[in-house]
């Protein structure tokens, strides 16, 4: 990113500390959001990500990936495609499971919203450990579609998520526009 997009997007993430549960440094998009400027550059490279892989659909990964994910759709000029959280969505779904720090969780899509020929952007906010991106790749790929790239704002690289992510993406590329 040239130096004053970065800027301009890196200065309307704040951190939050010890949200939500004690240790942990939330970064908090909506200052960025409420920003018409910032919202609407972001939208214009995560567009542009998705015209350069020639991306047929955005998926985006509850919740905040919708944000970001549907507005890059209409820019890019394709559809949008939800991963949600297991339960939300009313048709027939394909659903993934992943380790959480306690526990697991369990993502879905709709079998019948991407198809074999689809080339696939996924869409997020923040790369963390890496299980819901990596979970969402794996998903995706067993409707037939064919994952492209996973495109985030910011890349948390402490938490050491992206090896895990490059080999479920298996040479597809990982762009994070901001890293900390
Ligand atoms: C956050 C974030 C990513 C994910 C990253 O979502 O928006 O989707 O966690 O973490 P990971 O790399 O460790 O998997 P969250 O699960 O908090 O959902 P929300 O957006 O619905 O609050």
């Amino acid at each position: 990113l040239p130096d004053g997009v970065r800027e301009l997007l890196a200065d309307r993430i704040h951190d939050v500390a010890d949200y939500p549960r004690p240790g942990v440094m939330f970064k908090d998009i909506t200052p960025l959001l409420a920003d018409a400027e910032a919202l609407c550059v972001l939208t214009d490279v995560l567009a542009g990500i998705a015209r350069e892989h020639g991306a047929t659909k955005i998926v985006g990964l509850e919740a905040r990936g919708f944000i970001l994910g549907a507005p890059t759709a209409v820019r890019a000029g394709v559809g949008f495609v939800p991963v949600r959280k297991a339960g939300k969505l009313p048709g027939a779904t394909l659903s993934q499971a992943y380790d959480l720090e306690y526990g697991s969780a369990r993502i879905e899509v709709h079998a019948e919203g991407l198809t074999e020929g689809d080339r696939v952007l996924v869409v997020d906010d923040v790369l963390a450990t890496g299980g819901t991106a990596e979970a969402a790749v794996q998903l995706l790929r067993r409707t037939g579609a064919e994952v492209v790239g996973l495109a985030v704002l910011l890349e948390l690289g402490f938490l050491e998520g992206r090896g895990r992510v490059e080999r479920a993406l298996a040479g597809a590329p990982l762009d994070a526009l901001l890293a900390v």
